[in-house]
């Protein structure tokens, strides 16, 4: 039976009637088309799908949408502000760390949360930090420099 979910997207109250055991992935693709939250996997396994659950890496393929009722979450579409990017997409763009892009709104993501949580991260703690974020084009050497640029713009 569908149920109405209210939760905060990239700072506005957003309301959906769905079934609640429904992805919050497709709910944010299908329903809101904010379709910058890719698909990759669907099972918790590429990081394609990351954003943020009141600041926390979520793979979104794994959240039923009630999971998510009242909470805030941040999509790669909300984390420029007044159309300046967020540090970390300047540094993805500054070190060129993309080549097809679908793994970089989850990357981007994905080291949003581990810069919150650890500003200075060490090279083992970026590796640990992103693990669970695949790039299927093996553009892993630019990623971590790009977190590292991040890091560094932030101290
Ligand atoms: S689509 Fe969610 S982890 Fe792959
Ligand atoms: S840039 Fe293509 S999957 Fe990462």
């Amino acid at each position: 039976m569908d149920v109405t979910l209210t939760f905060k997207v990239n700072g506005v109250e957003r309301t959906v009637t769905t079934d609640p055991e429904r992805k919050l992935l497709d709910v944010l693709r299908e329903d809101l088309h904010l379709t910058g939250t890719k698909y990759g996997c669907g099972e918790g396994r590429c990081g394609a799908c990351v954003v943020l659950i009141d600041g926390r890496r979520a793979f979104s393929c794994r959240v039923p949408v009630s999971a998510a009722a009242k909470r805030s979450i941040i999509t790669i579409e909300g984390l420029a502000r007044n159309g300046v990017l967020h540090p970390v997409q300047q540094a993805f763009l500054e070190e060129g760390a993309m080549q097809c892009g679908y793994c970089t709104p989850g990357m981007v993501l994905s080291a949003v949360a581990l810069l919150r949580e650890k500003p200075n991260p060490t090279d083992e703690e970026i590796v640990a930090g992103m693990n669970g974020n695949v790039c299927r084009c093996n553009g892993y050497v630019k990623i971590t420099n790009a977190v590292r640029r991040a890091a560094k713009a932030g101290r």
